[in-house]
């Protein structure tokens, strides 16, 4: 049931007597509740916002419409850790509806100053003949109150050459100053990226166009994020418009990344390598990164995708967020951890091991809707070049979701086609990608995170990741190996995951 503009574009001052309650209510029935993910308590989640660590813990904030699942009026929600695995409601974090913000508190960043958390965000404004006019705004917390605007916008205006297409900007120091790298669209209607610079975080120079090759490269670069990691320079990015290449760019808008020489101070010149998908899978947009106490990067995405229908749109709820993972370079590529915090989650530990020929096998206590799950698949020395072996979960009564490694190929496939109710199935069922060269080692590695509505695979320590949104049937809890076509051997663990500490129930300081 979509909602009228009206609806849509309220503040939850405007909510109906027990709207609130009876959306909360119906989100928390869901059968597709996640038990560790960070999810909203009731209405729509997007883009992981102002992730940072500040005073001695991890802030994350989302973009949030809570009055519905479609992409409304958005707020932020702010949600504090010192782990990455548990989570603390910290309720509403910015606020929407001034003269700058009247239609959104977009997205955007945070960074400390002088001991304040500086949130720079895009304020979203729509003009009585509904034209987009983009503010980026500044908003100053103690990270324990909500967000207090500054009166006007720290960048008022879009610069000559782009169109209202100008948001989420991501802000970084630079020596004793700041830059920022904001998402843009030119005069022509293809996506870059533009640079400012500060010296407060309050006057901003725009310094021009981050160059890149990528003259023609789809139509509005959404969520960019600069870093160095090592010795790279390392620029993330959602181009939307990018047709599919093979393998490549199956979902509806893409997010990937791109190495390169780091940024010269004064510089806007990035020479850089190819752009490469950071996840493989079906459910992954606008993510976020920054610097953890002990200088990791630390990524976190929005599972899910924009301008897609989801199953639990009807249930008073849509998305969650990804879970952190650390970033790291091997091989000229960006590898993607878990965050090592979640290994506090871990509950009852299964270990198991068999050797399969032409043949599946479950084993007894492993399975559930949410664990983690390690199998090394180690293909015989005369079956490394044929085969196909995996791993099939959420298994029921006619449904399961499929991992599989093709020896010959050195391709792993995700298959959702048979997982239950499906996300955006216009995109296909499947997504694989080729692994690279495996230095000749036979054996294959997955790591699951399996929660009652998703699933990560992080592969060989991170090489690749696919992340995808699973609607099964709650009594599909099965897990089962196989291997077709040859033998392998199989050595695995398993843990059940007990429920995170994420917020639950209704948002706090809202509702009395
Ligand atoms: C990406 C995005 C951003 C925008 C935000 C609005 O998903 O479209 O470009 O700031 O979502 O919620």
């Amino acid at each position: 049931m979509k909602m009228t503009k009206e609806q849509k574009y309220r503040l939850l001052e405007q909510a109906e007597p027990g709207e609130l309650e009876k959306l909360a209510a119906r989100a928390e029935s869901c059968e597709w509740r996640q038990s560790y993910h960070i999810q909203p308590h009731m209405g729509l989640l997007n883009d992981p916002n102002g992730f940072a660590f500040y005073g001695g813990k991890y802030h994350l904030f989302y973009q949030w419409f809570p009055l519905g699942t479609d992409h409304g009026m958005k707020y932020w929600y702010h949600v504090t850790s010192s782990d990455l695995a548990n989570w603390t409601d910290a309720g509403i974090g910015l606020e929407p509806g001034g003269p700058y913000d009247s239609h959104g508190a977009y997205s955007g960043s945070a960074i400390e100053k002088d001991g304040k958390l500086h949130l720079m965000y895009t304020g979203n404004v729509r003009d009585e003949n509904w034209v987009r006019h983009p503010y980026q705004c500044l908003a100053i917390t103690d990270g324990n109150s909500m967000g207090t605007k500054l009166e006007q916008p720290v960048i008022g205006s879009v610069p000559p050459g782009y169109t209202e297409h100008f948001r989420d900007p991501k802000v970084w120091r630079d020596g004793e100053g700041y830059r920022c790298v904001i998402g843009a669209q030119r005069d022509d209607l293809t996506g870059t990226a533009v640079l400012y610079r500060s010296n407060d975080l309050l006057d901003w120079t725009f310094e021009g166009e981050l160059q890149t090759s990528l003259s023609s490269f789809g139509y509005m670069w959404e969520c960019p994020d600069y870093f160095e990691l090592g010795d790279q320079g390392v620029l993330l990015f959602c181009p939307q418009g990018i047709q599919p290449d093979g393998e490549r760019f199956r979902n509806i808008y893409q997010s990937g990344y791109m190495l390169g020489k780091p940024l010269e101070s004064n510089g806007r010149n990035f020479e850089h390598g190819e752009f490469v998908e950071l996840d493989r899978g079906f459910d992954f947009y606008a993510p976020q990164t920054t610097k953890g106490p002990d200088g990791q990067r630390i990524l976190v995405g929005w599972m899910g995708l924009p301008d897609l229908e989801y199953p639990t749109d009807d249930k008073g709820w849509a998305h969650c967020l990804t879970l952190p993972r650390e970033l790291s370079l091997r091989n000229g590529k960006l590898i993607q951890r878990p965050a090592a915090g979640l290994i506090g989650l871990r509950d009852r530990e299964i270990e198991f091991s068999a050797e399969l020929n032409e043949e599946s096998r479950s084993f007894a206590g492993v399975e559930g809707t949410a664990y983690e799950l390690q199998v090394a698949i180690s293909p015989s020395a005369s079956d490394s070049k044929h085969g196909t072996f995996g791993i099939q979960f959420r298994t029921g009564e006619n449904e399961r979701t499929v991992l599989s490694y093709e020896a010959s190929s050195g391709r792993v496939t995700l298959d959702r086609s048979q997982s239950g109710a499906l996300p955006g199935p216009d995109y296909g069922t499947a997504r694989s990608c080729k692994l690279g060269d495996r230095h000749g080692s036979r054996t294959i590695e997955f790591r699951l995170f399996v929660d009652t509505s998703s699933v990560e695979v992080f592969v060989n320590d991170g090489e690749e990741t696919f992340t995808a949104r699973l609607f099964p049937d709650s009594a599909s809890t099965g897990i089962s190996l196989f291997a077709n076509g040859g033998t392998a051997a199989f050595k695995g663990s398993y843990w059940s995951l007990r429920e995170g500490s994420i917020p639950r129930g209704l948002p706090t300081g809202i509702l009395e």
